[in-house]
């Protein structure tokens, strides 16, 4: 089996999860599962949007989650930005990487953002130029491009199509967003094969929801095809308001536990990872769909009676 020796991990749990829960997480509690983060080894961490506050209610509070959290040195700190206003936010608030995201399939997109797809691109250019004036760093989202729970199949031309645009804008890292968990590992195969050779220098990471179970799965196949950045959720928080059907995606602690125990590093400590995800249940007050938060860790010195 081809691995890679060390994966990095994107924490999306405190966007990606709080933005679709029912009840409004207090902004104290936001910051203190951030900050808790911020303790486990995670090196980079999505913590809020600058979307529109009807949008997405539940991050209505952004600008305090940017000031308040206590910045740990060595962590990216980063949130969504979906247009100019967005950005003036986020660059008011002092972030240091925003998140652009627009959906390779069109209906998506609309219900999302009210845009068409040319239109968000379109709007972006003038973003980038800004961010970049300012030194601030950029990830690209393609949203729902392994399927689209509208129009289902996503043509790759229209992942291509988005992939080149952000290469021109200058972003670091494409990522990938299997939004509502339809992606199979021969698709996602296929996908890193094809899409590869057309990022250069820009860097590819994969955005898995567990819709259907095949997180992991989809995980192990883009490993074997040398890709080494995952989003994960602390808890397997979340899912998308504006794609029916969406879950969470895959759990932190269930994607750190498999790649450590395959041997691949994360750098990430899976107890306190485990300690977050009970925090994160805590504070909202229903089970979470993660599996060591259930089991725990495994013990090889067979200790631990159950
Ligand atoms: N933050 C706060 N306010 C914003 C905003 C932003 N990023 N963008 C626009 N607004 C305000 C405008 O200032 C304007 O206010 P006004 O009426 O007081 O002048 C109003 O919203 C309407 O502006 P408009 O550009 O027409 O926005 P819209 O209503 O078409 O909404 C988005 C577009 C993108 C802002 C909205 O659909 C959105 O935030 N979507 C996010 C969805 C999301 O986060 N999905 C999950 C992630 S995948
Ligand atoms: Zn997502």
């Amino acid at each position: 089996m081809h691995l890679p020796k060390s994966v990095t991990i994107v924490e999306v749990g405190p966007r990606d999860g709080l933005q679709n829960e029912g009840n409004f997480v207090p902004t104290e509690q936001k910051i203190e599962l951030i900050n808790r983060l911020s303790g486990t080894g995670i090196r980079r961490i999505e913590i809020t949007s600058f979307v529109h506050p009807k949008a997405i209610p539940q991050l209505q509070d952004s600008e305090e989650i940017v000031k308040r959290i206590e910045r740990k040195p060595g962590i990216i700190y980063s949130a969504l930005v979906p247009n100019e206003k967005g950005l003036e936010r986020a660059l008011a608030a002092g972030i240091e990487e925003i998140v652009l995201f627009v959906s390779a399939s069109e209906t998506h997109n609309q219900k999302n953002v009210k845009m068409s797809i040319s239109d968000s691109l379109r709007g972006f250019r003038n973003i980038a130029e800004k961010a970049i004036s300012r030194g601030i760093r950029m990830r690209g989202y393609v949203v729902t491009a392994f399927g689209c729970p509208y129009e289902g199949r996503v043509p790759q031309e229209k992942v291509e199509f988005i992939v080149e645009e952000y290469k021109n804008l200058g972003v670091h890292e494409i990522a990938l967003g299997d939004t509502t968990g339809m992606a199979n590992p021969a698709q996602v195969s296929r996908m890193v094969k094809w899409i590869k050779p057309r990022l250069g220098k820009t860097g590819l990471a994969l955005h898995f929801h567990d819709t259907r179970g095949a997180a992991l799965a989809n995980i192990l196949a883009a490993l074997q095809e040398g890709v080494t950045v995952f989003d994960g959720s602390i808890g397997g928080l979340g899912g998308c308001p504006y794609a029916p059907g969406a879950s969470g995606n895959v759990a932190t602690e269930d994607l750190v536990n498999m790649l450590e125990e395959m041997g691949i590093e994360t750098g990430i400590d899976l107890q306190k990872l485990i300690g977050c995800a009970k925090y994160a249940r805590e504070v909202i007050m229903k089970d979470l769909p993660s599996h060591l938060i259930h089991s725990g860790k495994i013990c090889w010195e067979g200790a631990k009676l159950f």
